[in-house]
């Protein structure tokens, strides 16, 4: 059984990750709006694969007989002035949703729910695997020049390829 906090924290990971589903989708609205299509599909992608993120806390919560609820939202930004500050937003959500796991990892550690630490060591994984991923796309934008107005349109069409490779 599930502490009351696990529980609570669970479903604020639903939140997290949901909100992560909106903010990709907001970027991507913005990258297509934008002229940057590699960029847009990258992150339509990146919002499914958010939305995938909160599915399986909801499933595990229904499979071990726990209530999953779904949140409110706030409103992700829509305007992200350059792509290069949008890569740097993005980074720094994920920094800050590892920064979430890691806390819910120490929590079923220390609370010795070994059915929980064994169901988010996926989740460990994956955040080292999308941080790796927006730092490997903020170098590429850096070395191509971007942010001295060069290599747009290249340094997009790079980052489209990186939704096929998902
Ligand atoms: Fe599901 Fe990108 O954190």
């Amino acid at each position: 059984m599930l502490s009351k906090k696990m529980h609570a924290k669970l479903n604020e990971q639903i939140e997290i990750e949901a909100y992560s589903s909106n903010l990709y989708l907001a970027m991507a609205s913005w990258a297509s709006e934008n002229a940057l299509p590699g960029s847009a599909k990258f992150l339509y992608k990146q919002a499914e694969e958010e939305r995938s993120h909160m599915m399986k806390i909801f499933e595990y919560l229904n499979r071990i007989g726990e209530h999953a609820c779904v949140p409110a939202l706030k409103e992700p930004p829509c305007d992200y002035k350059k792509i290069e500050a949008m890569f740097e937003q993005a980074l720094k959500h994920e920094q800050s949703v590892t920064q979430a796991i890691h806390e819910l990892m120490d929590l079923a550690v220390t609370s010795k729910d070994y059915a929980s630490a064994g169901f988010l060591q996926w989740f460990v994984d994956e955040q080292v695997e999308e941080e790796e991923t927006f730092r490997a796309i903020l170098d590429m934008l850096k070395m191509a020049g971007v942010k001295e107005g060069r290599n747009i349109y290249l340094a997009d069409k790079e980052i489209g390829k990186r939704a096929e490779a998902k």
